[in-house]
């Protein structure tokens, strides 16, 4: 008994000793929690300050600040596409699955109709000019543009950008039951402009081959990604391309040649570069007139990257493997302020996926990857490329900090109706993920690409 009692009292003033060190102890803490908080936002309106200072050092993000929110509204379970859900054994179908789905409802939000075509002949005073990614974009003639995997080409001589890519045009079907969704090859066609928005038809550059079936371009073999460099030297136009057949087995890399922008291309040749597998492709001539040929190789497990001979018509014997288990494809290269950067996209056929973006200090590696390069739009957006796969990225001359990041939105139900996502890209500010090997504060500029429904480029930007 006296020994509770004793224990009762001792710990009767135990407790009230404990609950006045406990109530001092309490508004410290409080003082020390609002001085915290004061500091950090002092220090955080101090990093958002900057970082508004930094964005709106690009011309491009100053017209562009607004990061819309693109709000998909996920439809009630029943209404959901069955065939999405068939798709997915009975489960509930992702956005991507709806996406894929031709059959699907909110099929109209990633493929607008004609009603919301642009172009020249199409829009209202109030839209020239603007970007409207996933909408069918029309040429100067009114027909929906075909030039897809494309990339584009600025001829110094003639002032004028040139844009390739694959006509699409034909029917949409598998050559077997587990093939890929194709397209037979009608050939590479050019589109020519000085604004980058209002583009003329200038033709198939490159045509496809009709009977004969040992010929790389047979209409029953792949033709994708094709790329031109003008070469200074030689005065030609050289175009590279993926060429596969219709398994893609044959994973090698064809060359033509013009003495016109316009063509028409002579087909070369096709090879399997250094004797290695080659699918998904792009090139890229540096400032010192070298170029480059980039490939996804080792069944798309890495990428390689060689130096082209001085005519840009063959692969030279210097060749690196880069990003190697990465299982990257889709590369899009382009250089700014000394530094390399590439995009790139995950390995899932047409169904869109997460981009990253990669840098180097010299373009023959090491290439060190910093993340998701996507900005604005939503979660879903973010990974999935805004439901694209990069294709290449432009610079804007007069405007060396900006780039137009460009990426096919694949429709593989029908190919030809695949749409184009053009968006702003800059580089600027510190990369805001941690690098594969460097533990360490990161060393390369951030590369962004903001997501906008609508967007412009400056007005005169041609002239900066
Ligand atoms: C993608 C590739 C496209 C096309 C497609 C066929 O991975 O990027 O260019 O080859 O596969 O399924």
């Amino acid at each position: 008994m006296r020994m509770r009692h004793k224990h009762r009292k001792s710990s009767a003033l135990c407790c009230s000793a404990g609950s006045r060190w406990s109530l001092s102890a309490v508004v410290w803490s409080l003082v020390g929690c609002i001085l915290i908080i004061h500091f950090y936002s002092l220090v955080h309106h101090q990093e958002e300050g900057e970082a508004q200072v930094r964005l709106s050092h690009f011309p491009l993000t100053k017209e562009l600040e607004e990061i819309e929110e693109e709000n998909f509204q996920i439809q009630p379970r029943g209404k959901r596409s069955p065939r999405a859900a068939k798709r997915r054994g009975g489960k509930r179908p992702s956005l991507i699955d709806e996406f894929l789905d031709d059959s699907s409802q909110i099929r109209l939000l990633f493929f607008p109709d004609h009603k919301t075509a642009i172009g020249p002949t199409k829009a209202a005073a109030n839209e020239s000019g603007y970007f409207y990614p996933g909408r069918l974009w029309l040429d100067t003639e009114g027909n929906p543009i075909q030039a897809h995997g494309g990339g584009i080409m600025y001829d110094q001589r003639t002032e004028t950008y040139y844009w390739y890519g694959e006509n699409k045009e034909g029917l949409t079907y598998q050559a077997h039951k587990k093939g890929a969704a194709r397209v037979d090859i009608i050939g590479v066609n050019c589109y020519s402009s000085k604004d980058l928005w209002s583009w003329y038809n200038e033709g198939i550059v490159l045509l496809g081959e009709e009977s004969n079936v040992t010929h790389d371009l047979h209409k029953s073999n792949v033709l994708e990604r094709p790329k031109v460099i003008y070469n200074d030297q030689t005065d030609k136009y050289v175009m590279w391309m993926h060429i596969d057949d219709e398994n893609y087995t044959k994973a090698s890399v064809g060359v033509a040649i013009s003495d016109s922008a316009t063509g028409p291309f002579e087909y070369l040749y096709s090879k399997r570069p250094h004797g290695f597998d080659s699918r998904d492709m792009s090139i890229f001539k540096d400032d010192d007139g070298k170029a480059y040929l980039i490939y996804s190789s080792e069944d798309n497990s890495e990428l390689h990257i060689s130096l082209l001979t001085n005519d840009y018509l063959d692969v030279t014997r210097m060749m690196r493997r880069i990003l190697v288990g990465q299982h990257r494809e889709a590369p899009a290269i382009f250089k700014h302020q000394g530094t390399y950067y590439m995009i790139t996209s995950g390995c899932t056929g047409w169904a869109p996926n997460e981009a990253l973006a990669h840098a180097a200090e010299s373009i023959m590696g090491p290439w060190e990857t910093m993340g998701n390069p996507c900005i604005g739009g939503n979660k879903i957006f973010r990974a999935t490329t805004f439901f694209s796969q990069s294709t290449f990225v432009v610079p804007l001359r007069g405007m060396p900090d900006s780039f137009i990041f460009m990426a096919d939105r694949w429709n593989p139900a029908e190919l030809r109706d695949s749409r184009y996502v053009w968006l702003p890209l800059t580089v600027g500010g510190a990369a805001d993920e941690p690098l594969e090997y460097n533990f360490g504060f990161p060393l390369w500029s951030r590369v962004s690409i903001y997501w906008h429904k609508r967007w412009k480029l400056p007005d005169g930007w041609q002239r900066a």
